[in-house]
């Protein structure tokens, strides 16, 4: 495209009221938030639980910083993967009741990584209309072939896993949907998943935190509807709760489906080819030390 040409592009999306403009922040995130000079109650950040700005939190950003600098220095499979952010990991694996978790820099860059390191051209993704953007990439990146349902569609969504002949499977769902915040029905979901031989993968974006009596999100849908098994999961929670980050858990995931996954370390340039985020920036993400924070 030529200049001229983007820029009467841009003067379209002004005459029909569709061009985007950044609003600029000043001081913390929090209920109040000061954008552009002015003052205003906040109700479109991520930041639900107000730990972005929390003063203890901050803090031990402060102290992380003194002690290990504020860059990540490299990819985490180079040498970006510092002891805190292993600890965090240990951290986020006990606190959802999981045998490990990886981490990412971004929840867009976790649905990247995880999803291209489960599926090739053989796969095919079953998607929610309404997922979040990320895992539509994360699909199209994979190369495996796509097909969305309507919105919590099972109906339509089992007769497509039904006339799949894919080599494996996978149904990718938000489990709080970002722009409505209704809820996937993730154990009927985790039922199709075992009867079409699938892998189970849950966006909990929004649910970790939010979701269960300790606010562990997904896996609580499942333990209230007594099911012993989780399916594998994805949170790319931190963000949403003020951190920066995200994670992944699948550690169950041979529960579900009879297929086992491939190991996560294969696929997926999120993991090798970015940068992650720097230790001490994870530091005060440690949920075990967000949690007291909300509750003292
Ligand atoms: C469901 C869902 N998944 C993934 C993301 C991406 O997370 P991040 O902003 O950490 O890249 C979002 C962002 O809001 C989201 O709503």
């Amino acid at each position: 495209m030529l200049p001229s040409q983007l820029q009467s592009a841009l003067v379209d999306l002004d005459t029909q009221g569709l061009r985007r403009r950044r609003r600029m922040l000043d001081g913390t995130q929090g209920a109040r938030v000061t954008v552009d000079g002015r003052e205003y109650l906040s109700f479109s950040s991520n930041d639900y639980l107000g730990l972005a700005g929390h003063p203890t939190i901050a803090e031990a950003a402060r102290q992380a910083a003194a002690a290990v600098g504020v860059g990540a220095g490299a990819a985490h499979l180079l040498t970006g993967h510092h002891r805190l952010h292993h600890e965090l990991e240990l951290e986020l694996a006990a606190f959802v009741g999981m045998p490990a978790a990886l981490l990412f820099s971004t929840g867009y860059m976790a649905n990247l990584g995880v999803i291209q390191a489960l599926l090739d051209r053989y796969g095919e993704v079953f998607e929610d209309r309404l997922n979040h953007a990320s895992l539509v990439d994360a699909a199209r990146l994979s190369r495996a072939k796509l097909t969305r349902y309507p919105h919590l569609d099972l109906v339509t969504l089992e007769r497509q896993l039904a006339g799949s002949s894919a080599k494996v499977k996978l149904i990718a769902t938000d489990t709080v949907f970002s722009m409505d915040g209704d809820l996937a029905p993730v154990a009927e979901l985790l039922a199709l998943a075992e009867r079409y031989d699938a892998w189970l993968y849950l966006d909990d974006a929004h649910g970790f935190g939010v979701l269960g009596e300790a606010g562990e999100g997904a896996t609580s849908l499942l333990v209230v509807q007594g099911r012993e098994i989780a399916p594998s999961e994805t949170f790319p929670p931190l963000s949403q709760r003020g951190g920066g980050g995200g994670f992944f858990n699948g550690g169950v995931t041979t529960k579900v489906a009879k297929t086992p996954p491939p190991p996560l370390e294969k696929g997926g340039a999120s993991r090798h080819a970015s940068s992650t985020s720097p230790p001490s920036a994870r530091r005060p993400a440690f949920p075990a030390l967000s949690w007291r924070v909300v509750a003292s």
